[in-house]
């Protein structure tokens, strides 16, 4: 049986060791001890992954976690799955991605297949990933080197690794034609593009799509607001076009690693050709800007001040139904209801504890702001938990809304 080395262990990297250790020997390394001590147990941290199919793979002797880099050596195929985020300034930062290089060059000293599944700017297997794996291990051996990103949406059970097309696209005809055999062992649906470029660029303008959209319906549910039309009502109507319309909802922002953080990878790199990004640009301000714009609306709506106002925020991870609170916009909006004088606490029994706070039980506050509605939470509840209820969600009939 082939092994194969996924490198990190987190959304990305455990759904793919999950997937793969049905037909390879997967050895799961992530620099973070408490992970792979999890792991070893079988406790999946990730939502999507469930635990006994960890415990599964590690009985099936097919799955190992690892924080010691001289696991991966003997190794056949290596994936990369670590983050890729944005620094201070918003650029990006691929000091995660250049960690993992020097793991694969100072423990593979023979020829393998490395593939990239971390989101990154177009030349990025091509300029970044060969060359400094290279220049680390001092041509101790010619790897084959491939992209494929991912597109895994976690909480999402419609589409997963099997029925969602994934693009690859290796440096070379082999390093596609292995690639490709890799992920045929557990996804239906591969779809090979003529370079590395084309598929890194894809990934970030899928993302991109997105961010711009809820950007635009973002502007326009302040637009309604001013004209007093409904937002949901008069997208409802929009959406009643058969073709030439795609229906985004407004929200308090956008979360995730992904949707506010790849398009900045992709302004960066038109930045460096001489192209303006501004679509790109004015849509990231314009979902940043959402959390000051409801905190104004609920303001607005409660004698112009919330100083010493009790406001609980309800829901804080970045999207419903899962405990993910990565970038989210609720973060944005506590931080600007405290700059204006309110006493914020919040509730999100999924996500349990955050920034070193637990929880705290729908109610009790004199205003309650929705940013997320998980579907396990009682709307009537919520609805009850204030005098005032502001929802960003557009899910909770009766409640001031965008
Ligand atoms: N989460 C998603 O929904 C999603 C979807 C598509 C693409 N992506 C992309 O996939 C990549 C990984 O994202 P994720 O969500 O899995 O991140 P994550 O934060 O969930 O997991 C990353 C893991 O990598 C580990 N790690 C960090 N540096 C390491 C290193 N040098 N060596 C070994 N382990 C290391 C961390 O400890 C962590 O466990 C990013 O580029 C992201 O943009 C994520």
């Amino acid at each position: 049986m082939k092994k194969v080395a996924i490198i990190g262990q987190g959304y990305v990297g455990l759904t793919i060791s999950a997937f793969a250790a049905k037909s390879y020997q997967v050895i799961g390394f992530d620099n973070s001890q408490k992970v792979v001590e999890q792991l070893n147990q079988g406790i999946s941290h990730i939502e999507g992954v469930k635990s006994a199919d960890i415990k599964a793979a590690i009985s099936a002797g097919n799955y190992r976690a690892t924080a010691d880099g001289a696991d991966i050596t003997g190794a056949d195929i290596v994936v990369i799955a670590v983050p890729t985020p944005l620094d201070k300034d918003r650029k990006p930062d691929l000091t995660f991605l250049e960690s993992a290089c020097k793991t694969i060059a100072d423990n593979i000293s023979h020829s393998v297949l490395v593939i990239n599944e971390s989101t990154s700017y177009p030349g990025t297997i091509r300029g970044v990933i060969k060359p400094l794996i290279e220049k680390l291990s001092a041509g101790k051996a010619e790897h084959l080197y491939a992209i494929s990103p991912e597109r895994v949406d976690p909480g999402r059970v419609d589409w997963d690794q099997k029925n969602t097309p994934r693009l690859y696209a290796g440096l070379t005809p082999e390093a596609s034609k292995q690639t490709r055999e890799f992920y045929s062992s557990f996804c239906d649906n591969l779809v090979e593009v003529s370079s590395p470029e084309v598929a890194e660029a894809a990934k970030l303008f899928e993302n991109t799509f997105r961010q711009v959209n809820i950007a635009l319906v973002n502007e326009f549910a302040q637009i309604s607001h001013a004209l007093g039309i409904s937002v949901y009502e008069t997208l409802d109507a929009a959406d009643t076009k058969p073709y030439g319309f795609m229906k985004f909802n407004p929200s308090a922002g956008v979360g995730g690693h992904c949707i506010p953080v790849d398009p900045s990878y992709l302004s960066h790199v038109a930045a460096g050709l001489g192209v303006p990004a501004t679509f790109i640009e004015r849509a990231n301000e314009v979902n940043l800007e959402m959390p000051k714009y409801v905190v104004a609306r609920v303001m607005a709506d409660n004698g112009g001040s919330l100083k010493g106002k009790s406001v609980q925020v309800v829901g804080v991870s970045y999207k419903p139904n899962i405990a993910d609170t990565r970038e989210t916009p609720a973060e944005l909006v506590i931080e600007e209801l405290t700059r204006v004088g309110a006493v914020v606490n919040w509730n999100d029994d999924l996500v349990g504890s955050w920034k070193g706070q637990s929880s705290t039980p729908l109610g009790g506050a004199e205003i309650a702001i929705v940013v997320t509605l998980h579907d396990g939470v009682d709307k009537k509840a919520v609805l009850a938990s204030a005098p005032y209820v502001f929802d960003t969600t557009g899910k909770l009939p009766g409640a001031k809304g965008l």
